[in-house]
């Protein structure tokens, strides 16, 4: 048996991962971010093969990770964590953006911090890629903000995870 609430008990935080560059950027909101190793520091994202920043991903070679504090909006959630590149014209507009390694669009719309990451492997896991990158540029931007665990997310903002998330549980099947 697996009891799907106790996977939940993982600790995660939540974040906006990037593709793109100047002309075009897209993003994502991520828990499954992961530091594998420390030399070089290197990241790990868990990314769902619909995702559209996925395409930008192995197309540019290059994401970025911005972590999110506490008070994020409701407004960036429902932008990134459910709304897809795919049918929105472009998520970035009207969001502060800067660009870093090889022009990746970094978030920069109210976060804890950043990091820039040149994509090293990309590892197929059947629904999701695991994208592996070298981490080349990283900044904290906010260091009296807490980050947004996942435990927060769902207690205090009470959110879910869409189908497309590592994290999403389907209660028909529990
Ligand atoms: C709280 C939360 C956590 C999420 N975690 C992930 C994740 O780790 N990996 C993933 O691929 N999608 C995750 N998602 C889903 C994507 O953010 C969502 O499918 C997004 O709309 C994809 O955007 P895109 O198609 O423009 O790339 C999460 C969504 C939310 C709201």
């Amino acid at each position: 048996m697996i009891d799907l609430d106790s996977l939940l008990r993982v600790p995660y935080g939540l974040a906006v991962v990037c593709s793109g560059d100047k002309q075009y950027g897209n993003g994502f909101i991520a828990t499954v971010v992961f530091q594998i190793t420390a030399e070089p520091v290197r990241f790990g994202v868990s990314c769902n093969k619909d995702n559209h920043t996925a395409e930008l991903i192995k197309q540019k070679g290059v994401f970025s990770i911005s972590l999110l504090p506490e008070n994020t909006s409701v407004d960036v959630i429902r932008t990134f964590g459910y709304k897809s590149g795919k049918d929105l014209q472009n998520k970035m507009e009207q969001k502060k953006i800067k660009h870093g390694y090889s022009d990746v669009p970094v978030f920069m719309d109210n976060v804890v911090s950043y990091m820039t990451c040149k994509l090293e492997q990309t590892v197929d896991v059947g629904t999701h890629l695991i994208f592996i990158g070298e981490v080349m540029e990283a900044e904290e931007v906010n260091s009296q903000a807490e980050v947004m665990t996942y435990a927060h997310y769902q207690k205090v903002m009470k959110g879910k995870s869409p189908k497309n998330a590592p994290t999403y549980i389907n209660k028909s099947k529990k």
